[in-house]
Formats: structure tokens, sequence, C-alpha cells
């Protein structure tokens, strides 16, 4: 036996697992099990990322200003109080290696993203999961669940893999009754999605306890690029600056995620389709007998009778091609999680899905 150990709570990670991308045998899939842009970025991010190949030879920005200007401009927050990372991904883990260690808790909800979890066993703290009502956050088991070792409370809002969100009144009253050593991350990885929400950032702006992390990898179609960015009081970010690496973020990167942002007019299109696709999807889903809460992300949750059915719909699925994600690993075995893709393979997955039903009746 080896003498050479990790640190304390490494071994307790179960690694996580992405969304599968092929099925052997068959060429033309469609994957909707990462929730991706379907339509990917805008020409103006590709464009930025040619143009990258000229420099590839320099070092990067180490202070991100011009991407920090431009997430500034666009989303209305401090740029002074942003900080950039390889993807929100590695903000959560700044925030779990800053803010939480030995001795600390970390709470998730139930059925919350993975990540959370792996960030707070990463530093010896324990994660803590509470409950949710009906798959939704519920701030009263949080508050509930809070107490001295109380570190770091994340909440993805809207949820993944539930695609459910609560109001900003529910976030504030979070927020203010939290223990006083405890800070709030609202993940708005799905933000975007949302017609008239600004993903918590007037309440990081309100207060000194909360921060938001955002990402360019769902909306902005640059999942592959890496790329996400936290925002947060003036303390917390200037600590999350002291653990980041100078050169975290490529060049190439910076100016691809800077030209995303600033196409509005891409962003806004991929929105309101998404809009429009995923209540059809929804809707088409429903009439074949199954279920999803109303979703305010880039995907659907499925509910299935039971797990066998989900898995026997997932095979279902993948014969024909079309590649969902299961969900068991999140507390949710009877359900799976659907990417809204484009027209086309939303009606693909709809159809695919009346034939299982109808197959089993
Ligand atoms: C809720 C949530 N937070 C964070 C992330 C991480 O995204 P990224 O690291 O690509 O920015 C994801 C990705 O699926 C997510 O679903």
């Amino acid at each position: 036996m080896s003498k050479i150990k990790p640190q304390p709570g490494i071994l307790e990670i179960a690694p996580y697992v992405g969304g599968a991308s092929s099925i052997a045998g068959i060429d033309n899939v469609v994957k909707l099990s990462s929730n991706e842009n379907p339509f990917g970025p805008s020409e103006a991010a590709k464009e930025a990322f040619r143009k990258a190949a000229f420099d590839l030879h320099r070092y990067p920005s180490t202070d991100h200003a011009a991407l920090r200007t431009a997430i500034g401009e666009v989303h209305g927050v401090d740029p002074e109080r942003v900080i950039c990372g390889v993807g929100s991904d590695e903000i959560l883990a700044f925030l779990c290696q800053a803010y939480a260690g030995p001795g600390d808790e970390v709470i998730h909800t139930e059925h919350g993203f993975a990540l959370y979890r792996i960030g707070a066993h990463a530093n010896g703290a324990t994660p803590v999961e509470v409950r949710e009502r009906e798959r939704v956050t519920d701030v009263d088991a949080i508050l509930a669940a809070c107490n001295r070792k109380t570190k770091l409370v994340f909440i993805a809002n809207p949820n993944n893999p539930t695609g459910t969100m609560i109001g900003e009144a529910e976030l504030a009253r979070l927020a203010d009754r939290l223990p006083k050593q405890a800070l709030l991350v609202i993940d708005g990885a799905y933000a975007e999605y949302v017609d008239n929400y600004d993903g918590g950032a007037a309440l990081v702006d309100a207060r000194d306890n909360v921060v938001m992390t955002r990402t360019f990898s769902k909306l902005y179609g640059l999942g592959g690029m890496r790329v996400g960015w936290g925002y947060g009081p003036a303390h917390v970010i200037e600590v999350l600056n002291r653990i980041r690496g100078p050169f975290n973020l490529s060049h190439a990167a910076l100016v691809t995620a800077e030209a995303a942002v600033r196409d509005t007019d891409w962003a806004e299109k991929c929105r309101q389709d998404n809009t429009r696709l995923r209540a059809w999807l929804a809707e088409a889903l429903a009439e074949k007998g199954v279920p999803s809460d109303t979703s305010t992300a880039n995907f659907i949750l499925a509910r299935f009778a039971n797990q066998a059915e989900a898995d026997a719909c997932d095979e279902y699925l993948k014969s024909d091609g079309l590649i969902a994600r299961k969900v068991a690993g999140y507390n949710l075995p009877n359900c799976l999680r659907i990417t809204v893709g484009d027209e086309a393979s939303c009606r693909r997955v709809a159809h695919a899905i009346g034939q299982f039903k109808g197959a089993g009746e």
C-alpha cells in the first residue's frame, strides 16, 4: 500500500460524468445531453477566434480587462467586480477553495449541480444536501440546514437538471437570513434564457454576502471554449483573484468570448428560438403522456412513470440516434433531461417519444 495519500475528501469525489456524444454504430446522432446551444456561437465570435490564430505565440492578458469591460457594458455590472474563469466551473472551484475547508459545511440542494459537492470534497469540507420541494429550491429548508459551520450555499437559478427557478424575493430572503459567515452563490449558468432576470446581479450589488456565476457555455454557444465569470462584492473578488492563475484564460478564449457577449442580436435570436421551441417540446411531450415542470432554461426534465420506463425510453431514443441525459445520479431516476435543440431535433425527439409511448400501450 502506498504511503502517498491525497488530501482528505478527495477520495470521496464521485468523478463527474459528462453527457455522451456518440452512439456506437450510428452516424447521424443528435446530442441533447449537455445543454449546448444547437446554433453554436455567433459569426462574430468565430471570426474573433480565427483572428486569434495570428497571436498564438503571445501570452494572454492577465487581468481580462477587455472582456470584463464588455461584460460590464452588456450585462450592466461593475467590471471591477467581475472575475473570469475557465468555465464557471473554475469560479465555483475558486469559491470552494477560498471559503470552505475541513470542518466547514457547503450546502447544495437535492437535485443541485454535481460540481458543488465535488468542490466541497476537493477542499476537505462537508457537502450538505438539502431537500427540494417538488423539484424546486426550498429556501426554508436551506435556512433550516444552516448552522455555525455553513460557509457556502450554492443554488443554481434556473436549476440544472430540473429547469425550475425561484423568484428574486425568495433569493433576497435567503441572502437576508443566512448566518453571517456564509456566502450565497447564485449559479446563473442558464440565467440568460430567462426574461427580465438579472441572474442575481442586483442582489450582489445590494449586499456583501452574495456572488453570482455566469457562463459562455450555454446561450453564447461556447462550451468548448471554456469561459465563465463571477460577479461579487469587492472583498470576495479580491480573494478569488489571489488564487486565480495569472494566465488562466487563453487569448483565443478571451477575444472569442468578448465578441460573443457583444453580439447581442445573436444572443437574442438564440434566446427567442429556445423559448419558442422549449414551449413546443414541453407541450408535445405532455400530449404523449410525458409531463415536465415549467422550464426556464434550455432543457426539459421529462418525467416518466418510473426508472424502468425512463431507462427504456433512453434506449429507444438512442436507437434512433438521439442522446438525452439520464439523471439518476441527481436523485431523479424516473426522469430524462433533454436539451432544447433546433426545430428538426425537437420534432425528432417528440416523434420518437410518441412512438415509444405508443409501443408501450
Ligand atoms: C448549473 C450549472 N452550473 C455551472 C455549469 C458549468 O458550466 P461551465 O463550466 O461550462 O461554465 C453548468 C454546466 O452544465 C451548469 O449546468
